[in-house]
């Protein structure tokens, strides 16, 4: 049986209290979640991780936990920044290339590799999205870092078409997603993990992750309800 990688992406939501609560609930649902079998990594807004972490430390909930995105910079004067050595006490993973973070804040191929060298200096896995093969194509020509560690970074291929943007699912044909998370593995030329984002609900994700080349999902919309992350993390 294969591995499954479910991410988390809590987006700009929730409140501290939200967020026990949430946790509150998850715990309460009693998941068998053995770490061999499924890894679970939730990426809530910077604020709320210092009193999730305290909560999944002391009740030993099975989940990591990971940041949104990440500064393309070290530590220093950069205003507003959030490095990955500030993170890295708080977190295991890091959200890098999410296309909402291209569309709405501009950010470029370039600063995302920059994100990705930053996570790996400071053991921090990157679970880098891609919205198109273009994307891809530019990294490898540009460096070799996401070869010589293809091991330690999580894929995500994640069409922005198919985000739910916290409205109706609609998620890609499940052969374009095969097809493109293959095609990442040949790119890179070594065995990787490959997840498939966008309008991953409990309806789709059994058909979802059983696709040969697809290890798990990045889960907006859906991940916010702890029912309905439960539903995907154990489909029935
Ligand atoms: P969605 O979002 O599950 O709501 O489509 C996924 C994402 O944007 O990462």
């Amino acid at each position: 049986m294969k591995k499954l990688f479910i991410v988390a992406n809590w987006k700009s939501n929730k409140t501290i209290p939200e967020a026990k609560e949430w946790l509150e609930k998850f715990e309460g649902l009693d998941l068998e979640i053995t770490p061999e079998e499924k890894e679970i990594i939730v990426c809530p807004p910077f604020t709320l991780l210092p009193d999730m972490k305290a909560i999944i430390d002391e009740k030993k909930i099975p989940i990591k936990l990971g940041t949104q995105d990440i500064s393309p910079y070290i530590d220093g004067a950069y205003t507003g920044a959030i490095s990955a050595r500030n993170a890295k006490d708080l977190v295991t993973h890091a959200i890098v290339g999410h296309s909402e973070r291209r569309r709405l804040f501009h950010e470029t191929d370039e600063e995302v590799l920059s994100k990705v060298k930053q996570l790996l200096e400071n053991s921090l896995t990157p679970i880098l999205c891609i919205s198109d093969m273009n994307q891809l194509e530019f990294y490898l020509k540009e460096d070799d870092v996401l070869v010589t560690n293809a091991d330690k970074i999580v894929f995500v291929f994640e069409p922005p078409s198919a985000i739910s943007g916290g409205g109706a699912f609609h998620a890609e044909d499940p052969q374009v997603i095969n097809t493109n998370t293959s095609e990442i593995g040949k790119m890179i030329g070594k065995t990787v993990t490959t997840l498939y984002g966008g309008s991953v609900n409990p309806d789709n994700a059994k058909a979802l992750f059983e696709l040969e080349h697809v290890a798990g999902g990045l889960i907006g919309q859906a991940s916010l309800d702890p029912e309905k992350f439960t539903h995907i993390i154990t489909p029935a």
